[in-house]
Formats: C-alpha cells, structure tokens, sequence
C-alpha cells in the first residue's frame, strides 16, 4: 500500500488536504494554475529538468547523529520531456533512476535544482497549484505484486485516486468512472469487487496502470513497470501502454534496464551513471550512434538474434564494480571502468553537450554526450 500512496500524496500530507480544501476552494484561479490547466502543443517541452540534485544525507551515532558525508544518488541531472514523447531512462543498478523519478512525482525534496512543468518550478509550489501539478503527474510502479493492497478491492484500488481529488468523478459516477477504466486497460468491468490476488502479474500491472491513469494525468512516470512480468507478458502491457498514450495524449517518462524494450517503447532515450546522466538522445542517435564509451559498452552487451552479426560484434566487458555514489571518482564518473580514460578524466568534468567534433555535423552521432573523447564505435546493437 505505501507505493500506492506514493503515487498520490505522501502519507503524512492527506491530511493537510482534507483540512485546507475548504480554504482552497475558496482561492480565486492564480496565474500558476491557469499555467499549470494550460495545454501544451504536442512536440513542445512539458517537463524541463535543471540541474536537479538529491544527496541522501550519511550519518553516524545513536543518539547525537552528525553527519559523515551523503549518497549523491542524483547529482545535477538536467533534461527535457515533450508532450506526447516517451523518454526513456536506462543505467546500472543504483544509478538514481527511482531517485529522479520520485523528484519528479515530489516524494523526495531535490537538495537543488528544478523541476519546471509547463514552464512553473513544482519544487517550489504548495496550494492548489500543487495538487494540481500532483494530479497531472501520475506514476506506475515495478511491482505489481506489492504494489496493490491486497486487502482493498480493485475497485477501491483504482478509485482511491478520488478521494484524494474528488472533482475527478463526482459523487455517484464513481463506480461507473472505475468500471470505464478496467474497461480501458482491457480488463473486464465486471472484475470491480475482486481482489488483486484473484489476477495475474499482468493482470494486476493493468490494474496499476488504470489507477495511474484515473485522474486524466498528462505525464507518467513509468518506474520499471514490465521488470517483474514475464516476456509475453512484457509485450502485451507496453502495447497497452503505447495504446493509451495515443488514446489519451500521455507523455511518458520510461525508466528500465532491459535496452531493447526501453527501445522499443522511447523516442528519446537517456543514459545515466552514477547520479549523472552520460548521454541522451532519440532512440536511433543512442541505438546506432551512440559516442559515450558506457553507452556503447552497455549496448555491445545486448543479445543479437542474428549468428552473423553476433560473429563480427565486439563485446565490452567493463572491469570493476560501480564505484559507490557516497564517494564517486573525480572528473569523469564512469573513468575508473573506461577504457579510453587519461589524465583530463580525472581533473575535468565532462558535460553534457553535443562533443565539439560532432557540432557542424549532419550525422546522428551530433547529439549530447558527456565525455570528452566522445566518438563512434561500431558496437552491434539491439535490433
Ligand atoms: N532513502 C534513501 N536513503 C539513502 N540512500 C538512498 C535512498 N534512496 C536511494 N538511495 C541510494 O541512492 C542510490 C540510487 O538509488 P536508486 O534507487 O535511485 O537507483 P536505481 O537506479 O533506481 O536502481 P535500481 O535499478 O536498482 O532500481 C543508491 O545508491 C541507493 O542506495
Ligand atoms: S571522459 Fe574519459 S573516462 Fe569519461 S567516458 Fe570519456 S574517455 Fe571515458
Ligand atoms: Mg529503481
């Protein structure tokens, strides 16, 4: 039930709703409202990142604890979602991708940066304005087995969402409201008063998907939501998801690990290493041209179906661990398991820019990279 709750408001804030509702309904419509109501043309930026840092404080001591340093899980990630877009953010383990994603949805509070959404810094809004922003940004979580409370029927499951923002199904429309929505995401509607127990892993990921979608959100957050099903299944709850982004205009923010569905799904992907993001683009500027050595090891560790490619590809094997993110290398994050490191990665931070050797270029490989030998690789890549 705690991701659930995630997924709308932290725990410790449905109060505070229930008790200034009153107050806010009586807020005349600001300026930050009507922005935040206003719709964005498809292709336009509706989420910019800028810079965002969450560093998890590290302490020491029982009684009196102080400080010892922090986990720099996210550290200054910047990028751009368009309306109607899926981006899709792939990396290792412990890279910061669920970090990013619960700044994103305001579960945990960025150390710094922002978060603008239609063009408002939601870090920094409360009110009205902020339910609004809570009620567009919605979020599907991995698990779809802890994710539900077993104890709440489907019904209750997807119609919590209005409890919380009651204009979303007026009093009485309620149950036909969550009945549309099993309908929606191809579940019967006649499976309202069942359980999560009495549905499958895919099964109940729809149901996690239709709860996400029960405000008329414009964004989703997409925390690993196929990692946990089957390969069959994988494919039959991202066409469904690629079917409702149509049918309802979403944009998706797509996090996994696995590259080939994070392909298959994202028109723009980004790769993020230990807190920073390494290298962002559209799907073919990462997939075939990739110029980050830790893109180009990653994808050269993509099964191929095709014998013949699998013969002439060159596969990356990455030496060491991850280094930890309470104490990352300096200069160039990823340089302790790099290849192609000198003495520059240890002193200077690559940004993430389109590399200068690439600027005047019409190839796909003219896109933002965060080194400074950024260049092609012939990696064979997924298909
Ligand atoms: N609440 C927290 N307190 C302290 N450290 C945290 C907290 N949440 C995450 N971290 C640390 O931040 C780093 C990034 O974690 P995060 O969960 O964002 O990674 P991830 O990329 O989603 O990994 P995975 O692919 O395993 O889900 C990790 O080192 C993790 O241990
Ligand atoms: S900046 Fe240096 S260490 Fe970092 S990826 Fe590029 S070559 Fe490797
Ligand atoms: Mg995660």
């Amino acid at each position: 039930m705690a991701d659930l709750n995630k997924g709308e408001e932290p725990v410790d804030r449905k109060s505070d709703v229930s008790a200034t509702e009153a107050a806010e309904a009586a807020e005349p419509a600001g300026a930050v409202e009507a922005a935040i109501e206003a719709p964005v043309e498809r292709g336009e930026p509706i989420l910019q990142v800028r810079n965002l840092v969450k560093h998890f404080p590290l302490t020491q001591g029982i009684l009196f604890k102080r400080q010892i340093g922090a986990v720099k899980a996210v550290d200054g990630i910047s990028f751009d979602l368009y309306q109607g877009e899926t981006l899709g953010i792939v990396g290792e383990s412990g890279c910061g991708k669920s970090t990013v994603a619960k700044l994103l949805m305001l579960l945990e509070t960025a150390t710094s940066g922002e978060v603008f959404y239609k063009g408002q810094d939601i870090t920094k809004l409360s009110g009205r304005a902020l339910r609004a922003v809570r009620r567009n940004i919605q979020m599907v979580f991995q698990d779809p087995y802890t994710s539900l409370n077993p104890r709440m029927t489907v019904g209750d499951i997807i119609g919590e969402p209005f409890d919380i923002h009651p204009e979303g199904a007026p009093k009485g429309d309620r149950r036909r409201k969550v009945q549309e929505l099993l309908d929606v995401v191809g579940l019967n509607p006649e499976y309202i008063n069942r359980y999560p127990h009495q549905f499958s892993g895919g099964q109940r990921q729809r149901i996690g998907i239709a709860r996400g979608l029960a405000l008329n959100p414009e964004i989703i957050i997409c925390d690993e939501p196929v990692s946990a099903l089957d390969v069959s299944v994988q494919a039959q709850v991202i066409n469904l998801m690629e079917k409702l982004q149509d049918e309802f205009n979403l944009s998706y923010l797509f996090i996994a690990h696995d590259l080939s569905i994070v392909r298959h799904i994202s028109d723009r992907v980004g790769v993020m290493y230990l807190g920073k993001m390494a290298e962002i683009g559209t799907d073919a500027e990462i997939y075939d041209h990739p110029t980050h050595p830790y893109t180009q090891a990653l994808l050269s560790a993509v099964p191929v179906p095709d014998p013949e490619a699998r013969e002439g590809r060159e596969r990356i094997i990455l030496t060491g661990d991850v280094p930890s993110p309470a104490n990352p290398p300096s200069g160039c994050r990823f340089r302790t398991r790099c290849w192609k490191a000198q003495d520059k990665c240890a002193t200077e931070v690559p940004v993430l820019a389109i590399p200068e050797r690439f600027k005047d270029s019409e190839t796909l490989a003219a896109h933002e990279s965060a080194c400074h030998f950024a260049e092609e690789k012939d990696v064979v890549h997924a298909a």
